[in-house]
Order: C-alpha cells, then sequence, then structure tokens
C-alpha cells in the first residue's frame, strides 16, 4: 500500500464527506467521491486529484455502476468510507414502517450494500473499510430513536465484518463523532419537522413544544460558557478527517475511534458505566467494586500489552 492509495468516500456533497474528500486529497490520495446531484459531482470534479461517481447508497444498480467505474480506472481501491448518512428525528409514534425502512436503508443496508460491491477490490489491495458511525452508536435518547437505532446497528456491522475480514488482510473501524459542523440539521429538517406536526394525541402538545423550540432564536452565550445539554459546542469536521485518516492508513488501526468534545466523550463513558452496572446487576455475576476494578484492570494490561492481574 502506498500513501497515494486510491480512497472511496460516499455522501461527498456536504459536511464531513466533502472535507474528508479535501483532506485526503490534499494528502496526495486519489478520491473516488460519490454524490446524487449533479452539480455537486461537479463541484467534486473540480477537486484535485477527485474523480466523481454518482451513488445513491440504497440503489444497488448505481452503487454496482460505480463499482464498474473504479474497476475500469485500473487503480484499484485501498479504502472504503461509509460516510453516506442521514440524521432525522421525531418521536416513535410519527414514525411510519416506510420511515423507519428508509433510514436503516441508507446508514445500515447503505454500507453493507457499498462494501459487498467494492470487496473483492479491497481485499485485493489488502485494504481498508471506515464505516462514520456516531456517538448515537453507544448512547440513545428521545426523538432520536431510529437514527441511533442505525447507529447502534452499524457498530455490530462494524465488529462482525472486522472479525470476518482481518484473516483476509483487511481491517474495519467505526469513526463515532459527537456534534459536527455539517449540514445534517438542514438536509434532516423538514423530515423531522413534519413529523413532529404529524404527532397525534396525546404527544400532540409535547410535539408543538418542540416545533417551538425549533424557530425559537438560539439564546446569546458567552464563548466561555462550559459545554451543557442546553449550550451544545459542534467541533469542526477536521476531527473526523483526522481520525479516519488513521484509521486508513495507520499501521495498527483502532476498532473503534471516539471524536467530539470532552463533554460529550464524558456522557458516552457515563452512559458505558451506567450499562456495565446495568448487566452486572444479576444473579451470575454481581461483581464487587473490588472485581469490577480488576476487571478494568486486566483489560487495560492486556492493552498496554503487559500481565494481567
Ligand atoms: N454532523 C454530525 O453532528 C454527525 C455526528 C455523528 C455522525 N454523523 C454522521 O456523519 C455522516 C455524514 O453526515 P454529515 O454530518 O456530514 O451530514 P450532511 O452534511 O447532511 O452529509 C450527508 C451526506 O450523505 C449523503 N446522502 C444522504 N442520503 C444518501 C443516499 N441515499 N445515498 C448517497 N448519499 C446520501 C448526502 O448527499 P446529498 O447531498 O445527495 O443529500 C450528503 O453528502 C453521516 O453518516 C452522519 O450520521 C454526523
Amino acid at each position: 500500500m502506498t500513501q497515494t492509495a486510491p480512497i472511496l468516500v460516499t455522501g461527498a456533497s456536504s459536511g464531513i464527506g466533502n472535507h474528508l474528500v479535501r483532506y485526503l486529497s490534499e494528502r496526495g490520495h486519489t478520491v473516488f467521491a460519490t454524490a446524487r446531484q449533479e452539480s455537486h459531482l461537479q463541484a467534486l470534479g473540480q477537486i484535485e486529484r477527485v474523480i466523481p461517481l454518482r451513488m445513491d447508497v440504497c440503489d444497488p444498480q448505481q452503487v454496482q455502476a460505480a463499482c464498474q467505474q473504479v474497476v475500469e480506472s485500473g487503480l484499484g481501491l485501498y479504502g472504503l468510507v461509509n460516510n453516506a448518512g442521514i440524521g432525522e428525528l421525531g418521536m416513535f409514534s410519527t414514525w411510519t414502517d416506510e420511515d423507519i425502512l428508509h433510514i436503516f436503508d441508507v446508514n445500515v443496508f447503505g454500507p453493507h450494500r457499498v462494501t459487498n460491491a467494492f470487496l473483492r477490490l479491497l481485499v485485493e489491495a489488502q485494504g481498508r473499510i471506515v464505516n462514520i458511525g456516531s456517538q448515537g452508536g453507544t448512547i440513545s435518547s428521545k426523538y432520536y430513536g431510529p437514527y441511533t437505532m442505525t447507529k447502534h446497528a452499524l457498530e455490530a456491522y462494524t465488529v462482525s465484518l472486522n472479525d470476518e475480514l482481518h484473516p483476509y488482510g483487511v481491517w474495519v473501524s467505526i469513526v463515532q463523532p459527537g456534534g459536527i459542523i455539517s449540514d445534517i440539521g438542514r438536509n434532516s429538517m423538514p423530515a423531522t419537522f413534519s413529523r413532529f406536526e404529524r404527532a397525534q394525541p396525546p404527544f400532540q402538545e409535547e410535539a408543538q413544544q418542540v416545533l417551538a423550540a425549533f424557530t425559537q432564536p438560539p439564546q446569546e452565550r458567552s464563548p466561555d460558557e462550559p459545554e451543557s445539554a442546553a449550550n451544545r459546542k459542534p467541533s469542526s469536521p477536521e476531527i473526523v478527517s483526522v481520525a479516519v485518516y488513521d484509521a486508513l492508513f495507520s499501521a495498527q488501526p483502532k476498532l473503534r475511534y471516539l471524536v467530539g468534545t470532552r463533554w460529550e466523550g464524558d456522557r458516552v463513558l457515563n452512559a458505558l458505566v451506567e450499562k456495565l452496572l446495568d448487566e452486572n446487576d444479576n444473579p451470575q455475576h454481581n461483581y464487587s467494586r473490588q472485581e469490577l476494578i480488576a476487571l478494568l484492570d486486566r483489560h487495560l494490561a492486556q492493552r498496554s500489552g503487559g500481565e494481567t492481574g
């Protein structure tokens, strides 16, 4: 593998995917950048070393056609970044079966479909697959249900796929961003709004309050005010590109890359500790505090290559 190895990035028209395409191109890589709209394909084609490809990840024919174009380029494919995704929100009662299938089609079945199409090339190159998950793959909260379900599914997909492909020389990682500056809010707003608007009793009043909150101007805050649930501080997409680059090119890529602010990271770790304590609370385990600490020490020692305690 050379450092200029070709990489394919899905969902490259905006946000994280668009930043990543530029980041890879600046470092000398050929980038197959996928988008759905003609204007986006043309804009991507203006970037040095970028080969735009039309691809809706929900359309198997477009996925196969894009794969054929990569094969015909003769460049091979070292890396695949499954980035395309949608982030619609809403109360469960307002999601139709069709809506749920659609968000899974883009966020979960899409990566599966695209990965399978390019798998032969990736194995040939002894390459890498990087899935863009989310901190919502670990935590969940109200209104985020279907989105976080898809990102939880992508976690399981990543772990299983990595187990399967590792013997064939392909590593699979998942990058789990917190809030990142991108177009995801704007792109998902129409569907999110219409869901809250169609809420039925007894959820209607709550939905109206959410809609009112969406349309209120943001409260003026000092930049020094610490981050909180009411004062989120989204990060630059640069931190995602840096993590993806490590997953693509480091000699020992990590399985998971958590990226975001300190406040967001604390939120994830707290949720994981709560989950550990929930799982421990059963007749078979119920480890004491000392046993839990010993368990943690053993795993830390294994990671650092030291003796187990
Ligand atoms: N921004 C965040 O705070 C954040 C946090 C955690 C995880 N993420 C994840 O990061 C990834 C990128 O999101 P983003 O924040 O950069 O949002 P974004 O700016 O809305 O970009 C999403 C990209 O996905 C593409 N896309 C949507 N549906 C598609 C489909 N059916 N087929 C192919 N492409 C499709 C969009 O293309 P079109 O222009 O054609 O719609 C766009 O290029 C997503 O997987 C998202 O879940 C984002």
